[in-house]
């Protein structure tokens, strides 16, 4: 029988999506190349040194209104549930694809809600520590140094997470991309991967 196609994600959910997608990209590659010379070259994503130095914070500013709306959007979705609990306990049947052991995940698994909430988190720190680093005469030397401090692990932190969500979004899980790109999924990921939002989406 031919797997049916299921829609899961509407224009407006890609577009917000993409456009913090792409800003943190930048971001994150500019921000680096600040920091460690060796990476320097990655400025040219931005038109070169002194041109990423002047578009970094602007760029900021973009990916900032994107999580605004990003969390809008998905907050609703995102409290944990007494199976999303259950989920986390038995991450170790996920990480070893023991799926039979790991308890039904809705639209999103508990994983997926946690990487929303810290990025969310995440956010918060790179706005508050950028804008003050973005006009460093209105402040302080010693509250700018944290805040630089701050910029700096928010960007490990939100580096490494970046990791881990693009792996699981491609590699790790085909199928899952396309979700990201048309918006849609066949039936057997859904059953597989989501089989609550399945149930809900089918009615079996
Ligand atoms: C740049 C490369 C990125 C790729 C390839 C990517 C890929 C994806 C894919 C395929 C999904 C759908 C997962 C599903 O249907 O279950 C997704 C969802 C999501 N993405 Fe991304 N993403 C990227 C960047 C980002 C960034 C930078 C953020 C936030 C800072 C982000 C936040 C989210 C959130 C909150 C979701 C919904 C929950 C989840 O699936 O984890 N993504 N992403």
């Amino acid at each position: 029988m031919a797997d049916r196609i299921l829609h899961r994600f509407n224009f407006a959910e890609r577009i917000v999506h993409w456009v913090v997608g792409v800003t943190f990209v930048l971001l994150l590659a500019t921000g680096l190349a600040f920091a460690y010379p060796a990476l320097f070259w990655l400025t040219a994503l931005l038109g070169g040194g002194p041109s990423a130095r002047v578009l970094h914070p602007w760029v900021g500013v973009l990916f900032g209104i994107g999580m605004v709306f990003m969390i809008a959007i998905w907050i609703r979705d995102m409290f944990l549930s007494d199976t999303d609990w259950r989920w986390l306990g038995a991450v170790r049947h996920y990480a070893t694809r023991d799926s039979a052991n790991v308890p039904p995940a809705g639209k999103y698994n508990a994983g997926q809600k946690m990487f929303f909430w810290f990025q969310g988190l995440l956010a918060v720190v790179f706005v508050v520590s950028g804008v003050l680093l973005w006009f460093p005469a209105s402040f302080g030397a010693g509250l700018l140094q944290w805040m630089r401090l701050a910029h700096y692990f928010a960007t490990l932190g939100g580096g490494l997470l970046l990791i881990v969500h693009v792996y699981l979004g491609t590699i790790a899980y085909p199928g899952t991309a396309r979700a990201m790109i048309d918006g849609t999924v066949t039936e057997r990921w859904a059953r597989h991967h989501h089989p609550g939002w399945h149930e809900e989406q089918t009615g079996g």
